[in-house]
């Protein structure tokens, strides 16, 4: 079987592509460890400069495996050791160089939401991001409680997070959740060129400039904390494993005894 995340690097870009496309790059808790000790690693490595977060031409990612939702859900106890999800996490909030994104098709829950922690998102024409979060008996996660206002305003944000609908390129485009839209074929193409710009840049002014950038945001990691914590709670809930259930049973969940 193949690696479900492939890591390469090209000079000192390092690219991790989500590689699980028989199951739409849904990501498993594996896929979250490999993804947290990849950027881990990155992050006291030298020679990584920029790192590239990349699905196929055709998905992003179907968001958190839903079978490891109802099999192996994360323990989101503060006394629990850090499930992958929340290493993952924690490694994406706390990642100190240009963190780059490349979106064609569904970017379903945290696939949206990850992206409000990269500095430069290129998204295909045909994405579509959803954070379907209250749909599924579940609530914010990532830090999208406060980013997601902070970056487009409580209604909007509202619209995206507690409706759940999905949006697509354009208006992801007019919100600034992504600085381009491209053709599905050349958007990993374009990152890489946008990458490597950053990469021959000083690196010690690459990392002063993103962490002042990310010093307003003393809030996040609290928020991020209360979000995992409800999170895990609903997570247990009869109202997730109806939801949850409807959406592998390609049925409409009954929401009517939650
Ligand atoms: N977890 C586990 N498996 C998933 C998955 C997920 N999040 N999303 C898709 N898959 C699997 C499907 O079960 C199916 O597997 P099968 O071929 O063994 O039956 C396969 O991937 C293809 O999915 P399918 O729904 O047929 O693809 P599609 O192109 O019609 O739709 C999506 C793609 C992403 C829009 C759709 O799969 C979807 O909405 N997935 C659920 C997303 C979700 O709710 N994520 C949780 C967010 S918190």
């Amino acid at each position: 079987m193949s690696d479900p995340i492939l890591a390469h690097c090209e000079g000192a870009v390092l690219t991790l592509t989500f590689n699980r496309l028989d199951k739409k790059n849904a990501i498993t808790a594996d896929m979250y460890s490999a993804l947290a000790n990849a950027l881990n690693v990155a992050a006291r490595d030298a020679g990584v400069r920029v790192v590239v977060i990349q699905g196929a031409t055709a998905v992003f990612t179907a968001g958190n495996d839903l079978f490891d939702f109802l099999s192996n859900p994360p323990d989101t106890s503060p006394e629990a050791e850090p499930a992958p999800v929340v290493r993952f996490l924690e490694a994406l909030r706390t990642f100190p160089k240009p963190l780059l994104a490349s979106v064609c098709g569904p970017a379903v829950g945290i696939g949206t939401t990850l992206l409000l922690h990269c500095d430069l998102v290129y998204a295909g024409d045909n994405a579509a991001f959803s954070m379907p979060f209250v749909n599924l008996g579940l609530c914010p996660e990532g830090g999208s409680a406060l980013l997601l206002p902070q970056l487009v305003g409580h209604q909007r944000a509202a619209e995206k997070l507690l409706l759940g609908e999905p949006f697509y390129a354009e208006e992801a485009l007019e919100m600034g959740l992504v600085n381009r839209v491209l053709p599905p074929e050349e958007v990993n193409a374009y990152t890489q060129v946008q990458a490597a710009k950053l990469a021959a840049k000083p690196a010690a002014s690459m990392l002063a400039a993103k962490a002042l950038m990310k010093l307003g945001n003393t809030k996040l990691p609290g928020v991020m904390q209360a979000e995992l914590r409800a999170f895990g709670e609903l997570l247990q809930g009869p109202a997730a494993k109806e939801a949850i259930t409807a959406v592998m049973q390609k049925r409409k969940p009954d929401f009517s005894q939650c």
